[in-house]
């Protein structure tokens, strides 16, 4: 019998892995992706929201309704990466823009109205730092009945990427990581122990960039526009945490206590994954405070999870 297919929303910093993440929802028949709603992370949330519509165009999804949300973290004060996405955001390619709006609905409303509103549990793959997530979840925690699971591109159950210790979403906004992070929603964590292993060679987006297709000419120029930055083979980051959608047994996870650090020091934004095999047996004093059990992604079938996005975005 066919599947439904499944109900989505991605919370995006659009940002280069991010329209890989945006072109591989648009475009997969297992997914129906009922929209998507910006945070400021990569890059300023204006740039944000126009990369994200331009990538939704590409991929032949302007139907897909598109909100702005937080235009800076809660508490911390808001750190771009633009020295690895390109002053646009978006490889400094100049594809033209979407003449399209935004929805005229702040992103938390926005996610609130679709989440209430489908007669379906969604899944929220957040891939960005989680200020809007956690003030949706603050705001209107009515809407967790409706939420199927949250899988998270984010933190890390070993070392960081923003930091020695902290991955770049959990650090950006580190108090709205602790408020999702311990929410009681089924939740898996996507973070640094499997992003990186999603591997494109050069000669896959040269062939990309070849592309008749606007969805794979545009994966091409962006991922040749990272590659000079951090070399080949690049990786499909964020979509990583699609594929996780679309193909679960791609991933091996394990569930462990977890919970972000939100103190100013060394450690700030970490996400600490307490792996003890014994934990439940030392004092309580002991335990990992205000932990909650997390999925934890720590091995990905590379190859698998490549093939599933070229082949989805060349379709
Ligand atoms: O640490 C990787 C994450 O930070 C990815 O989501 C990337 O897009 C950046 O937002
Ligand atoms: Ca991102």
């Amino acid at each position: 019998m066919q599947k439904r297919p499944i109900p989505i929303i991605l919370d995006v910093d659009t940002g280069i892995d991010d329209a890989f993440a945006l072109l591989l929802a648009a475009k997969h028949p297992d997914l129906n992706l009922l929209g998507v709603s910006c945070v400021d992370g990569n890059c300023p949330l204006d740039q944000v929201v126009a990369n994200t519509m331009l990538v939704l165009d590409a991929a032949g999804r302007a139907d897909v309704p598109v909100a702005a949300g937080a235009a800076r973290p809660l508490v911390a004060e808001p750190n771009y990466a633009l020295a690895v996405h390109g002053e646009d955001g978006l490889g400094n390619i100049n594809w033209p823009k979407s003449t399209r709006k935004p929805v005229d609905q702040f992103a938390v409303e926005f996610l609130r109205d679709l989440i209430l509103g489908h007669p379906e549990k969604v899944t929220l793959i957040p891939v960005a730092p989680l200020t809007n997530i956690a003030l949706l979840l603050t705001e209107y925690p009515e809407v967790i009945a409706n939420i199927e699971k949250l899988v998270i591109m984010g933190g890390s159950a070993g070392l960081g990427n923003a930091t020695a210790l902290a991955e770049f979403n959990i650090w950006h906004d580190p108090e709205a990581a602790q408020i999702v992070f311990s929410a009681d929603i089924p939740t898996v964590m996507y973070g640094l122990d499997v992003f990186y292993d999603v591997h494109i060679g050069e000669l896959q987006l040269t062939n990309l960039k070849n592309s008749e297709l606007p969805a794979a000419k545009l994966a091409g120029e962006i991922g040749e526009f990272i590659a000079g930055i951090l070399g080949y083979p690049i990786t499909i980051g964020d979509a990583g945490a699609v594929c996780a959608v679309i193909d679960p047994a791609g991933l091996e996870l394990e569930t462990y206590p977890t919970a972000v650090i939100t103190d100013k020091g060394p450690a700030r934004g970490m996400t600490v994954v307490d792996r003890r095999p014994y934990r439940d047996t030392v004092e309580n004093e002991r335990a990992l405070p205000d932990a909650r059990d997390v999925a934890v992604a720590l091995k990905v079938d590379s190859e698998r999870y490549a093939k599933l996005w070229l082949q989805t975005i060349t379709s």
